[in-house]
């Protein structure tokens, strides 16, 4: 019997399956001797099972395997699970480099209602995301930080979630886990914080489901020789006031400048900083960053990627966005309940900011500006949204005026970072 059948025998029937068999099914598939089908049904039948924790150790070490791996052990490196609004990266990593810890970061490209930090990157005019190794790892040494495109790390990854993606797999804590670890486990960096997103918005909706993931990540993390943590933010509302490539790095812009962000977004992207900085045993962490962003260095930071990767320095501070199409408007006076992170994702989405499907053209100006938070009181007619755009406009309306929940009762501010492990 081949391999693939062996294994999809033993898990059908719970068994347990050995290390030198998943070995031997992920690299048949990778090379292509193990076809879709077969791939498929082990899949399934590991996604209505389950795989234990030394399998799952044995798979995510096995993807990471299938192809490159750096090594940046000095170097620190962050992975969200994806939101709405997230510019975490483009926020805290200049921060963390200009404290002096190396950051060498691979990123991915949006999906659906998750926007991509390539995507974000792509927005700044002239600025390259395909290095190469060697390109990488010079930035690195000389700049103190490198943002690429995560092309070539671990095939096997790649390869088997684009079947899962379209096999109803996708949803499987050991597969997810393995998939996020085993990139992390490819690019090499010693030090990394996970932000696991829980809420509407999220791939986690449920601080339980969050909470599970983390602890997984972390723990496969320091299984295959990463020093990792994991904090667990929220995602019921999007992150900060922009949605959209082009806004959200005019906002991360303005953090990095110590402008005045939401709270929001200012308090998740200081913490992950300080995480990092305290992973790699900087002292006073806190205060190191509140100093990068008041000083001008971490704004200067960014300033050296975007130069360093052939992007416009100048075009960066004051990045284009697209006209403003429509603005949605609280159809009473009352006290925002929500503003619904998923609604909101899918009005930029309809205006162009992601891919529906992969491949499509992105309006890199289009997106959504937030002008409310929940817990705030508003007048009847006040404008709660701003839509930039010139596709799908009716559509992101409907979105964004579904997105709305008006109160009478006051509204608890409700904390942003929900849980650190
Ligand atoms: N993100 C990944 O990289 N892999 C998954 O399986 C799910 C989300």
């Amino acid at each position: 019997m081949s391999s693939v059948i062996d294994a999809i025998e033993a898990k059908k029937r719970g068994g347990k399956l050995p290390d030198a068999l998943i070995a031997a099914v992920v690299e048949g598939y990778t090379s292509g001797d193990v076809p879709d089908y077969q791939m498929a049904a082990l899949l399934m039948a590991i996604r209505l099972v389950g795989l234990d924790y030394d399998e799952t150790v044995a798979l995510t070490r096995t993807m990471a395997d299938s192809g490159p791996r750096y090594s940046f052990p000095d170097c620190v490196d962050k992975h969200s699970t994806g939101g709405v609004g997230d510019k975490v990266t483009l926020c805290a990593l200049p921060v963390v480099a200009a404290c002096g810890v190396p950051v060498a970061k691979l990123s991915g490209r949006g999906l659906g209602i998750t926007g991509g930090t390539i995507d974000k990157l792509e927005a700044i005019p002239g600025f390259g995301v395909a290095l190469t190794e060697a390109q990488f790892r010079r930035q690195v040494e000389e700049v103190g930080f490198a943002l690429g495109e995560a092309g070539e790390l671990a095939p096997a990854d790649k390869a088997i979630y684009a079947l899962r993606d379209t096999t109803g797999t996708v949803d499987s804590m050991p597969l997810i886990g393995s998939s996020i670890v085993s990139k992390k486990v490819a690019t090499g960096a010693g030090h990394l914080i996970y932000d696991v997103k829980a809420g509407s918005g999220a791939f986690m909706q449920t601080l339980d489901d969050a909470r599970e993931l983390a602890q997984l990540l972390v723990k496969l993390s320091e299984a295959l020789g990463i020093n990792a943590r994991a904090i667990i933010t929220d995602m019921d509302t999007a992150l900060g006031a922009a949605v959209g490539n082009a806004l959200e790095v005019r906002e991360s812009v303005a953090f990095l400048r110590g402008e005045t962000v939401p709270g929001d977004l200012d308090e998740v992207c200081r913490d992950v900083a300080a995480e990092l900085l305290e992973l790699r045993g900087i002292d006073d962490p806190r205060a190191r960053v509140d100093a990068a962003i008041a000083d001008g260095s971490a704004y200067a930071k960014l300033e050296d990627v975007v130069r360093a990767q052939g992007g416009d320095v100048e075009a960066l501070g004051d990045l284009p966005v697209a006209e403003v199409a429509a603005e949605v408007t609280a159809p009473r006076a009352g006290v925002v309940g929500a503003l619904d992170a998923l609604g909101i994702a899918r009005a930029s989405l309809a205006l162009g900011a992601g891919r529906q499907k992969k491949g499509d053209a992105l309006d890199f100006g289009a997106g959504v500006v937030q002008l409310v938070r929940p817990g705030d009181t508003v007048e009847a007619g006040q404008p709660v949204v701003r839509l930039h755009g010139s596709r799908g406009v009716a559509e992101a309306v409907g979105h964004a005026e579904g997105a709305l929940t008006l109160t009478d009762e006051a509204v608890a501010p409700r904390p942003h970072v929900l849980e650190r492990l």
